[in-house]
């Protein structure tokens, strides 16, 4: 099963653009991927040469060529403020997990739940999922609030096999 979009969605909210990364968004991407303050909960290593946001960028275009990845930049007033992106599609298994990052200074003004929302709509309507997951750090309050307010359940006897600091989270359609 494949993606079947003309070309690369572009999801719009009332006060935000979701769009592709280009080469182009490379000191943002970076900006967003080597601070330390947006991405103490991830475990992930962070990025330390715009050439590794680079990489990256071209890692989101290949996986998306496979259709196994749809990475937004989130853009609100021309700036790139955060981002957001299903991975780990899986079309026949009709699953997805969800990521999120927003700089510090645009957090709790409710920007990722409208993110969010859109991208879960899009998840479950356009790509016909059955489940999304999300794998957040167990001290991350603003994720689990986040979560829990779009209906996400917790799965307590569940373990994240890469982070054992991770828990998972899960949303059926
Ligand atoms: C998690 C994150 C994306 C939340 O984004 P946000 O735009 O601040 O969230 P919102 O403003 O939409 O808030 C959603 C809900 O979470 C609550 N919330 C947000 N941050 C919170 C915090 N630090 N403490 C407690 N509740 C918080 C909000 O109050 C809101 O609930 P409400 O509507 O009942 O009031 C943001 O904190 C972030 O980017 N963190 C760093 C990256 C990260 O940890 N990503 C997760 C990796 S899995």
């Amino acid at each position: 099963m494949k993606f079947n979009f003309t070309s690369y969605p572009i999801l719009k909210t009332q006060r935000l653009l979701l769009r592709e990364a280009t080469k182009d968004d490379c000191k943002s991407v970076f900006e967003l991927r080597s601070n330390k303050e947006i991405n103490k909960f991830v475990g992930t290593k962070l990025v330390e040469t715009l050439q590794e946001a680079n990489d990256f960028i071209e890692k989101c275009d290949n996986l998306y060529q496979s259709n196994n990845r749809v990475f937004w930049l989130i853009e609100y007033q021309k700036e790139i403020i955060g981002s957001i992106v299903l991975h780990k599609i899986n079309l026949e298994n009709n699953y997805a997990e969800i990521g999120y990052k927003l700089k510090p200074e645009f957090q709790q003004k409710g920007i990722m739940s409208e993110a969010l929302q859109t991208v879960l709509e899009f998840g479950f309507k356009k790509l016909h999922l059955k489940t999304i997951e999300a794998f957040t750090h167990k001290n991350n309050i603003a994720s689990k609030v986040l979560l829990e307010k779009h209906h996400f359940i917790f799965q307590p006897n569940r373990r994240c096999k890469v982070y054992s600091f991770n828990r998972i989270w899960r949303l059926d359609n």
